[in-house]
């Protein structure tokens, strides 16, 4: 059993690069609301406590049951969990006389304090608190300040437990990865030994042990997480595995073979579907987003559920769900959040189908997805494919679909994402898609007038899809492209990028 460091959440939004941090030091991490830990488990080695948006003073503000279970456990706060742990052993909490947001410079008191190690002072950090701690209890000592911050940092004198007012999880806090490693690595004496060999090494045998001889199904969708999903199985049951790959007519251009053509190479024991006839149907007159992503998905369970059928006696359903699916967050408002687009996924099948779920990558990131299925020897081409939605090209085009208005948009998209290749900005650019728009405008070629669409370039930039921002791109590259589509697409006179930012506006249109 691995080491395992706890992170309690007391809902911070950033508290999930907290474990990011930690697993880049191949350290396993997990992170549980903080009202939902009533014991320590047996590996665990050390305790993080993640900020707030509560103050220590308000009603109802957290306070775990951990405090009291194990003196010597080694903890570490950040921002409230610094200010709860202050202001249970006697130190003062008060409100900021001016909120502290953004960059700071770490003046060390002992720099050779075990979290300073290999950090120079002045180090960058960034707050983001309104109450600041303005005492500390007797057998507490600071350890760092800031021009504007006194107790920027505490130590226990008699047990291994530390508070930062920073935020040393967040990019902005320059050595704020080496802060973490040093409390998880000197101080909760972790060994560094979770990574993607032995994830992967421990995964299929307990998928072994697990599956025995059942046979499981699984939908791939071409994008990286299913594909790992599928490969750590296949090489625990091989031809047990029965992986289902739907072409929904809203493919980009030739992605159906091409795709299907990878999992085959792979040795997977794949069908490919073609289902776009139903797709057409089912989405025939319907212009509505909502109602468009309904009509996808609910065709899809349908195919999905057909072809499982034919799969006899299977027990299994594989899923490709990562860690971000599956935390548990702590609801700050107390109320459901509003649904902004209704996703689907294979997650969302039908409850008769009374298939266990098997997701061996729960426990991991996208970016700890991508270094196993570099393990696996998973060609590259599918480790750094942007990510796909499931309604596909199907959202990309407003208003009512047509077999011809995907025809164009297929080819539109394929000139914008082999450019982006060509002119090797495809990585640095975290998705990239293009828009069919319902308008049409006035052109010239030639000396000939048209009328004809107009199309949407989108790139951004992003580390999880949930904030983004628009892709930066040359001029010149833009030119290029932009020339490029309305020369070899016929029916598009109009291209234009989409310069915003999310929020206030979403990847996708629709
Ligand atoms: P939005 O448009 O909400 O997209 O900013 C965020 C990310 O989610 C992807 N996306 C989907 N992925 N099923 C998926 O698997 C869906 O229904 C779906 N809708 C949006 C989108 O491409 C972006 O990466």
């Amino acid at each position: 059993m691995h080491q395992l460091v706890l992170i309690l959440d007391f809902g911070s939004q950033v508290t999930q690069l907290i474990a990011r941090r930690l697993r880049e030091h191949n350290v396993y991490c997990e992170i549980k609301p903080w009202n939902k830990v009533t014991s320590i488990p047996e590996n665990c080695v050390g305790v993080i406590l993640s900020g707030s948006p509560f103050s220590v003073h308000q009603e109802g503000a957290p306070l775990p049951a951990v405090f009291d279970i194990n003196p010597n456990l080694p903890m570490l706060g950040i921002c409230y969990g610094a200010q709860l742990m202050a202001q249970l052993n006697g130190g003062k909490v008060e409100r900021s006389t001016h909120r502290e947001y953004g960059r700071a410079n770490l003046i060390s008191h002992q720099a050779s304090h075990v979290l300073f190690q290999e950090i120079p002072d002045n180090s960058q950090v960034w707050m983001s608190h309104g109450d600041t701690i303005t005492g500390l209890g007797e057998n507490m000592d600071i350890i760092c300040s800031t021009e504007n911050v006194k107790v920027a940092g505490y130590a226990f004198r008699d047990r291994p437990v530390f508070g930062v007012q920073f935020h040393p999880e967040v990019f902005h806090s320059t050595d704020g990865g080496t802060m973490l490693k040093n409390f998880v690595v000197n101080v909760c004496g972790c060994k560094q030994d979770w990574t993607p060999a032995s994830f992967a090494d421990e995964t299929i045998a307990d998928l072994k042990v697990k599956l025995g001889d059942d046979k499981v199904i699984l939908g791939l969708s071409g994008g990286v997480d299913s594909s790992v999903a599928a490969v750590l199985i296949h090489k625990a049951i091989g031809k047990n595995l029965y992986c289902i790959f739907v072409n929904n007519g809203l493919l980009r251009k030739d992605e159906y073979e091409s795709v299907l053509d990878s999992y085959m190479h792979l040795g997977l024991n794949v069908k490919g579907v073609d289902a776009s006839d139903m797709f057409y149907d089912a989405l025939k007159g319907l212009s509505d987003p909502e109602a468009k992503r309904k009509a996808i998905g609910k065709t899809f369970i349908d195919v999905f559920d057909a072809e499982s059928k034919l799969v006899e006696g299977a027990k299994w359903l594989g899923q490709g769900t990562i860690y971000p699916d599956v935390i548990e967050s702590v609801s700050v408002s107390g109320g459901p959040s509003q649904t902004i687009k209704s996703h689907h996924n294979v997650g969302g099948l039908p409850d008769y189908m009374q298939l266990s779920l098997v997701e061996p990558l729960r426990l991991l990131f996208k970016d700890e997805v991508r270094r196993v299925g570099r393990e696996l020897e998973i060609p590259n081409a599918i480790l750094s494919r942007h990510p796909f939605p499931g309604p596909g090209l199907g959202i990309r085009i407003l208003g009512d679909i047509t077999r011809e208005k995907v025809r164009v948009l297929q080819e539109v998209d394929a000139v914008w994402i082999n450019g982006l290749k060509e002119a090797n900005l495809y990585d640095s650019v975290w998705q990239a898609g293009a828009i069919l728009l319902p308008v049409q405008s006035v052109g010239v070629m030639g000396d000939e007038r048209t009328y004809e669409n107009a199309v949407a370039l989108r790139a951004v930039t992003s580390t999880d899809g949930m904030t983004a921002d628009w892709a930066h791109l040359p001029y010149e590259f833009l030119a290029k492209v932009s020339n490029d589509i309305i020369n070899k697409v016929k029916g598009v006179n109009r291209v234009v990028y989409d310069i915003s930012s999310k929020p206030p506006a979403t990847i996708e249109w629709e």
